[in-house]
């Protein structure tokens, strides 16, 4: 099982994944938690990513395709994996099927997730993650067994640097503008599942693995 997570910010990739991981017990790398890996770390990796990151702008391809290529070369990707928000540009997504085919890793679908941006927006404000172990919640529609608290580790819940309305405004434009094309490029390739993420979770998931599975 080799897939991409497509969709907007707050689309519900990352959710998605978790369960993915869960049900089929596969590697999920996300180019943005090892962004925010690395700045919280701070490293120079992350010093760097956090300049585009805190605009809501993306990081420049170059780092990016080096990255999640190097971790697709890791021993557990062998089983498969669950690429979110990699790729975000034509030009990743060419350098990607590059690297696949020269590795003999073809894709087995893109899930495309849905949403619209109001609910976007209202996903993305509400949203709140455990820094600790990175589970993700929503104040109102998942919110955590206690407010503020992970149900997982009992760590404090907060909210990410780059969940605001300014910059989730300039997230959503940005994924308009440079990554929305890629439906259109895997649809040419003829893998795409197109799901609608807005419905509730357990409904997005049954769908979501129907086309895993198809
Ligand atoms: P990244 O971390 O990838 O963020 P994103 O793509 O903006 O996506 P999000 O994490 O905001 O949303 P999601 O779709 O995972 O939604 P989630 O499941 O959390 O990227 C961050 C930054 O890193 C980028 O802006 C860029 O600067 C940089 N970057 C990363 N990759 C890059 C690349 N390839 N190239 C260049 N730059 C890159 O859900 C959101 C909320 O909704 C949660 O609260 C959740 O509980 C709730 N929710 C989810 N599903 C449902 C549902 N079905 N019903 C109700 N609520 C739901």
């Amino acid at each position: 099982m080799r897939t991409i997570l497509l969709g907007p910010p707050g689309a519900g990739k990352g959710t998605q994944a978790a369960k993915i991981v869960e049900k089929y017990n596969i590697p999920h790398i996300s180019t943005g938690d090892i962004f925010r890996e690395n700045i919280s770390k701070g490293t120079a990796l992350g010093k760097k990513a956090k300049e585009y990151m805190d605009k809501g702008e993306l990081v420049p391809d170059d780092l990016v395709i080096e990255i999640a290529t190097d971790r697709l070369l890791a021993d557990d990707c062998k089983k498969g994996f669950i690429l979110d928000g990699f790729p975000r540009t034509v030009h990743q997504a060419e350098k990607l099927d590059e690297f696949l085919k020269q590795h003999d890793m073809p894709l087995t679908v893109v899930i495309n997730l849905e949403v619209e941006d109001k609910v976007l927006m209202e996903r993305i404000t509400g949203r709140r993650v455990c820094p600790k172990c990175g589970a993700s919640y929503h104040v109102t529609g998942m919110p955590p067994k206690k407010e503020g608290i992970c149900d997982v580790c009992g760590s404090e819940l907060v909210q990410r640097k780059d969940d605001n309305v300014e910059t989730a405004t300039n997230r959503i434009s940005v994924y308009n503008k440079q990554t929305k094309p890629l439906i259109d490029y895997y649809e040419k390739a003829g893998i795409i599942a197109n799901i609608d993420g807005s419905t509730p979770l357990p409904v997005t998931f049954k769908n979501v693995s129907a086309a895993l599975e198809a």
